[in-house]
């Protein structure tokens, strides 16, 4: 929605839906707060849900969803083989991105492991503009290597840039020139970067680079799990763009596009995936991975209800009301706090507000986690989960030194439709609280380091008493009881 006016007082965001149904949330007392992040390693991913107050580790899966999302389950088509549901799930897509081969997967990263597999050789690159943990994964998992040639301005975390997610055309060409056309497996855009400030690309950007990839007879792939954030930022923010509709954008893009996949999880606001394959001959191969893999080729391993449920979010993402929701609370929240002078990525982007942990905390070193540092210290002062976007997130490099993130942040994901502005503002005070109480902070190192994707089950110690310490000065300010 277009910002709400007020008569005499500042406009704020403004929820266009009302709560239907609610969970009871707890907050621990701080003491039992701290043992509870002990057990988990002072990893946040490892903490259960019912000791979080506010939950700000992901927009996925965890999106609010409509009463026309939650009645449409109730006509699931449950058959193994041929279930309506599928027909209803792929006319939709094909109706919005004009591709008619579906091929349905459980979630985001089962579409990355199918591409990644039918396409990538052992020494091929895969030209990003900037990956994402699972995507890069499945591309060194078969021995690929990845190019991130996002703009060099991306990566500067205080700007007032608006598409901070493009990428760079000059580095394409010369990536290309040097690596030889074929030995690029796809070029993958993902619209709203993820791990550097949920940042949008703009579509001019997405044109030129996929017409670059294709005057070299490149595949392109576009990864759209973000793509709702990224159509509201085309709409307000590019140039040309606000006479278009969401629903003439999204057409727009997806015909820039080979392959399209998405987790349902963000894409959609349900749980699930799918790949869009624009060729028929491409998309019959690649139907043997989702019953090799996935599931039949008619429910690809998700639940039919939630697909029943996915197919009415695709259409809720076409109402730019309802798509406004997540980048205004977000910026919101960017906003406010970059007033009371926390380092934050700026402008807000799509997913969540992100805190730039390497500005905040900047006398840990990197290899002791800055960022895994503040999120752990987050919960710790207010019961906020958010999720480490550092090093940690990297994995080793090959000679077991660590591979230090361009961008060492904090995120706070606001899953559409499910926390109000009062929650908002408590984030914001805490944030601001820990901010000001920064050098009490101190640094984590891994007791136990999982070989590949370490930040989602591995445990850390702190390397002293500060969790103790900066407790110590959160209660005295607030009590211990909260
Ligand atoms: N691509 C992007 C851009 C994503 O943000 C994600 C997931 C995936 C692919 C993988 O999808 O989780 O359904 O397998 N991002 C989640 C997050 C995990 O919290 O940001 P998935």
């Amino acid at each position: 929605m277009p910002e709400i006016k007020f008569y005499n007082r500042q406009p704020v965001p403004m929820e266009m839906h009302k709560v239907k149904i609610v969970q009871k949330l707890n907050l621990l007392p701080a003491a039992e707060r701290l043992a509870k992040m002990k057990e988990a390693g002072f990893n946040t991913f490892m903490l259960h849900n019912g000791d979080i107050f506010m939950d700000m580790l992901t927009d996925s899966g965890v999106n609010a969803m409509s009463d026309n999302m939650q009645s449409a389950m109730l006509r699931a088509d449950d058959a193994y083989a041929g279930s309506e549901t599928f027909y209803r799930m792929r006319d939709k897509l094909e109706e919005l991105f004009g591709i008619q081969h579906l091929l349905p997967t459980h979630q985001g990263r089962a579409c990355e492991h199918i591409i990644a597999q039918h396409f990538v050789k052992p020494g091929n690159c895969v030209i990003m503009n900037y990956h994402f943990t699972t995507s890069k994964a499945h591309v060194t998992r078969i021995g690929g290597h990845v190019e991130e040639l996002v703009k060099d301005e991306g990566l500067i975390p205080k700007s007032n840039l608006p598409f901070k997610g493009n990428i760079d055309l000059d580095k394409v060409a010369a990536c290309i020139e040097k690596e030889g056309a074929d030995n690029v497996a796809y070029m993958r855009i993902e619209a709203g970067t993820n791990l550097i400030g949920g940042q949008p690309i703009s579509y001019e950007n997405m044109k030129a680079a996929t017409e670059l990839a294709k005057k070299h007879g490149i595949l392109t792939v576009l990864d759209a799990s973000l793509l709702q954030d990224n159509l509201y930022f085309i709409k307000v923010r590019e140039e040309g763009m606000k006479d278009k509709s969401i629903r003439e954008i999204t057409r727009m893009i997806a015909d820039l596009f080979d392959v399209i996949y998405f987790s349902g999880r963000k894409f959609g606001f349900g749980r699930g995936g799918g790949i869009l394959v624009r060729d028929e001959v491409l998309f019959h191969e690649m139907e043997d991975y989702i019953t090799m893999f996935e599931g039949f080729l008619t429910y690809g391993g998700m639940s039919v209800k939630e697909m029943e449920a996915m197919i009415i979010g695709f259409e809720e993402t076409m109402d730019l009301d309802i798509i406004s929701q997540g980048p205004q609370f977000i910026g919101h929240c960017v906003k406010e706090l970059d007033a009371l002078g926390v380092p934050m990525i700026t402008p807000g982007g799509g997913l969540g507000a992100h805190i730039d942990a390497r500005q905040v905390v900047s006398h840990i070193p990197s290899e002791q986690y800055p960022a895994g540092s503040l999120v752990a210290a987050l919960y710790l002062c207010g019961g906020i989960r958010g999720m480490e976007r550092g090093t940690l997130s990297e994995e080793r490099n090959p000679d077991g030194t660590e591979h230090i993130a361009s961008v060492e942040m904090v995120r706070l994901a606001f899953p559409r439709r499910v926390f109000t502005l009062s929650q908002t503002e408590y984030v914001i005070d805490r944030v601001k609280w820990l901010y000001d109480h920064r050098h009490l902070v101190g640094g984590l190192r891994f007791v136990h380091e999982p070989k590949t994707l370490r930040f989602f089950t591995g445990k850390l110690e702190p390397v002293s008493d500060w969790p103790e310490k900066l407790l110590e000065a959160y209660v005295k300010d607030f009590g211990e009881d909260q």
